[in-house]
């Protein structure tokens, strides 16, 4: 046995060396190369175990139908108004809109189930627990738990959907008791009552996490250059072009981006500040991951709550221990990158209007606080030329999945048919292209 594991470790080595390296990469280190290396393929999805029906097929459909709902909101939004499948899960605005304009940009739900933190401050500790927020958040859906409720109850589809995934759907919160509609916002309900609708709500919000979980992206150029690098057969050199090779070997070396957005998804899954003033000019005034620790730690629907599956798990562990604390003031999850080319416009706040805008900043720090009181210092001005700019987009328009296959999958689909369906009741929404080729969109800014 052992003797084959030696012949392989010889073999692995041998084709290491063997394996081509392109010229662009002649000034990297050992170090650096292994952080390419680092960079595909993506690991299989995480489990989830705080959600018991993750992986359960039945239960994601009824979240599919739900993500396209647009009665869960008296104002006719649906999850999808924000996260449209034709944008990548996103909707292209600056900030999104919805019932009102939210603080932040809507970012892609793509791969969501791999992060650690969900949201850009890390608000949620599940995917599965985050949907009740723009549900019932005034400016996003201006729902209500019970309003999901009522709409899966009294839909007959939803609501075979629910008998089938979780049985019946619970007596308590049939349409009429002696005192009313117990689901009917006016209503004032028990005690027992309310926890019904909590741990019905649960269920219904691990529907939602079971479907965004099928959400996922698929091989990228990069995956295969970097299937090249390691002599694998279904590599290939040429799927990065030499300007993409020079911005990878930039961010692994003198632009420092891996230390932050590292691995295959190109994040540390921490938060950081990198001191983007607010509006006017002022200091970095969104507190971010300092609010986020605070409501996370109280949110009955977190991992160690009562609803969560997995009470007892490290991550649970985990959220009791988070501390609470002034020097999280301002930071925000590192962003995974790969897509990122098609969920302009970006940061938190979608400041930026296109990658090179992003690039731009992080080679001159514009737009950053001097002081950033809070700030980690880990940012220094690059001062790149042009073409190493130019190189940086290039790579990462590189981490772009192929559109064409994702298509495929029924679960970019809208479950209702058409796709225009998605599209809100009011108001207007195209700024950006629809993403509708296996090209990268929006390069009109560049
Ligand atoms: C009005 C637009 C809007 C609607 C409607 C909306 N979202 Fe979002 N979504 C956002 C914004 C904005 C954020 C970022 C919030 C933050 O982090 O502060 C977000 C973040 C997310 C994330 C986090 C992604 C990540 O990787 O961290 C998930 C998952 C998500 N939304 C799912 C949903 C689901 C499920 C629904 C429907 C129940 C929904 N959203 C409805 C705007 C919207
Ligand atoms: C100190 C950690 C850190 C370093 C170093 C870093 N980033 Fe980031 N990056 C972040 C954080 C945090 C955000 C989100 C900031 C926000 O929204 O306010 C971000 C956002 C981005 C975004 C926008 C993603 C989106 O979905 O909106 C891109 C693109 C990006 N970084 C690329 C780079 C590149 C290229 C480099 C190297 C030149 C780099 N980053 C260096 C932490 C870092």
């Amino acid at each position: 046995m052992s003797f084959v594991v030696v012949l392989c470790t010889a073999a692995q080595s041998r084709a290491q060396q063997t394996a081509p390296r392109p010229p662009e990469f002649a000034a990297l280190t050992q170090e650096e190369v292994a952080r390419i290396l680092r960079m595909s393929p993506l690991p299989s999805l995480p489990l989830d175990p705080s959600n018991r029906f993750a992986e359960d097929d039945a239960v994601a459909e009824l979240g599919h139908a739900l993500f396209f709902e647009t009665r869960l909101s008296p104002s006719g939004i649906s999850c999808a108004t924000c996260h449209d499948p034709q944008r990548y899960f996103t909707d292209s605005e600056v900030l999104a809109r919805g019932v009102g304009v939210s603080r932040r940009n809507a970012p892609t739900v793509v791969d969501s189930a791999r992060r650690r933190w969900i949201g850009w401050d890390g608000k949620f500790d599940s995917l599965w627990s985050q949907a009740l927020a723009p549900i019932e958040h005034p400016d996003e859906m201006g729902g209500h738990r019970r309003t999901l409720l009522q709409v899966i109850r009294d839909t007959p589809h939803h609501r075979k959907q629910f008998e089938q995934a979780f049985g019946p759907f619970p007596e308590a919160l049939a349409r009429s008791t002696e005192s009313g509609d117990p689901l009917e916002l006016a209503h004032t309900a028990t005690a027992d009552e309310s926890r019904e609708i909590d741990q019905t709500t649960a269920l219904v919000l691990k529907a939602f996490g079971a479907y965004q979980r099928r959400i996922q992206s698929t091989r990228t150029p990069l995956d295969r250059f970097v299937s090249a690098l390691k002599a694998q057969p279904e590599g290939d050199l040429e799927a990065l072009s030499a300007s993409a090779r020079r911005g990878l070997a930039l961010f692994v070396s003198r632009a420092g981006c891996w230390q932050c957005h590292r691995g295959a998804s190109f994040t540390d899954e921490e938060f950081h500040a990198l001191g983007l003033v607010g509006a006017n000019g002022r200091v970095p005034d969104d507190p971010a991951r300092e609010a986020a620790v605070a409501f996370l730690k109280r949110n009955p629907f977190n991992v160690s709550g009562e609803f969560s599956d997995a009470r007892d798990s490290p991550k649970a562990a985990m959220v009791r221990g988070l501390k609470e604390g002034g020097e999280q003031f301002g930071q925000f999850r590192t962003p995974p990158l790969r897509g990122v080319a098609f969920t302009a416009p970006y940061m938190h706040d979608g400041r930026f209007a296109s990658l090179s805008d992003v690039v731009r900043f992080y080679d001159t720090l514009e737009g950053a606080s001097p002081s950033g009181h809070h700030g980690e210092m880990v940012l220094e001005p690059l001062g790149l030329t042009d073409p190493e700019r130019a190189d940086l987009v290039a790579f990462l328009e590189s981490l772009s999945p192929d559109l064409t296959i994702l298509r495929e999958s029924p679960w970019w689909r809208d479950p209702r048919g058409s796709s225009d369906r998605t599209e809100p009741t009011q108001g207007s929404r195209p700024q950006n292209p629809r993403v509708t080729s296996p090209e990268v969109p929006d390069q009109s800014q560049r």
